[in-house]
């Protein structure tokens, strides 16, 4: 069933597990993700970008929310597991009030670039009319960015629990995505993983409401040593191990953001496939070793994470 997310969050939070949320472009990624999650009796988040809307609607935001809502809706409802479609940072209205038009579960306002009271009075409005249309939403406190990479900024970089209470009173937002020291993409640490476990507790003793940890892939070594088997170079790169995601979620982080997990196992697939078989031009076939390899993280996610046999 479609739901929102305010629904498997909550849940989340108050078990103290947590769930995925696995960003999409297209219908690969999403039926992979979606065979993944029923196998494992297990709720769902989906989540689109900004440019992932952009790409599907060929440039127009309400195009491309349409086809990613109208797609995980209709699938959703044939299901038994509670799926949510979330837009993952939010940062132009336009795509915003197109993801709400579009129906999807719940939207990301993300002014953490702004100053705290300019943060503050965006999400705020954004939480008015989200809440009217019955979108929950989220926001996000802090900068994504590691900590070694920070050290002299630290304070001004990662979150502050103070603010956290009095920005979560004020603005009534559904979820909060605290900053402790991770970062988007394939290459998070230069040397040892380092996150703020201290900080993270501290929030959630102030607010209370479900968290949400960004830049959460692990970049499982496997998949980026087959993809370099197969011609690919991703020299350096680094994730969060799943023990500190674990600790996290024990200290109350219940959405987990995977993107480059995905990414990268799709691509060993791919690469894979299409290096062994020189003559392969059916999609259906040369797409599916990189589906069952992001089948295979959303399991592993999913068993981590709690996950498994909640729906
Ligand atoms: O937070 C970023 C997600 O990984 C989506 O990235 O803007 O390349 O779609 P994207
Ligand atoms: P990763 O790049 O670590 O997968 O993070 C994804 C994310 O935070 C999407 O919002
Ligand atoms: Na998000
Ligand atoms: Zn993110």
């Amino acid at each position: 069933m479609y739901v929102n997310t305010k629904e498997i969050l909550e849940d989340a939070s108050k078990k103290y597990y947590a769930v995925p949320a696995f960003n999409i472009n297209n219908l690969e990624f999403l039926m992979a993700i979606l065979q993944g999650a029923v196998e494992k009796k297990a709720p769902i988040i989906i989540e689109t970008s900004e440019g992932a809307i952009k790409y599907a609607g060929n440039g127009n935001p309400l195009r491309g929310a349409r086809f990613f809502a109208e797609t995980v809706k209709n699938y959703a409802e044939s299901l038994d597991i509670p799926v949510a479609l979330h837009l993952d940072h939010g940062k132009n209205l336009e795509y915003i009030a197109a993801a709400i038009k579009a129906g999807y579960s719940s939207v990301m306002i993300d002014a953490s670039h702004e100053e705290f009271e300019k943060n503050l009075e965006i999400t705020k409005e954004v939480v008015k009319w989200a809440h009217a249309a019955g979108v929950s939403v989220e926001a996000e406190l802090g900068q994504l960015a590691g900590i070694e990479d920070n050290v002299v900024a630290k304070e001004n970089v990662l979150v502050d629990p103070q603010q956290a209470k009095i920005f979560v009173e004020e603005t009534n937002v559904d979820f909060l995505a605290p900053a402790i020291g991770t970062s988007h993409g394939a290459f998070k640490f230069k040397g040892e993983a380092k996150l703020d476990f201290e900080r993270l507790k501290r929030v959630k003793e102030l607010t209370k409401i479900p968290l949400v940890l960004h830049g959460a892939s692990s970049v499982p070594t496997k998949f980026v040593e087959l993809a370099e088997k197969y011609g690919a170079n991703l020299g350096g790169a680094k994730g969060v191990p799943q023990e500190d995601i674990k600790k996290c979620v024990e200290l109350g982080i219940n959405k987990v953001n995977t993107d480059t997990d995905l990414r990268i196992a799709f691509l060993a697939g791919l690469r894979k496939h299409l290096s062994e078989n020189e003559k392969e031009f059916d999609p259906r076939k040369y797409f599916k070793e990189g589906m069952e390899f992001v089948k295979e993280v959303v399991m592993e996610r999913l068993e981590f994470l709690n996950t498994a046999g909640k729906a």
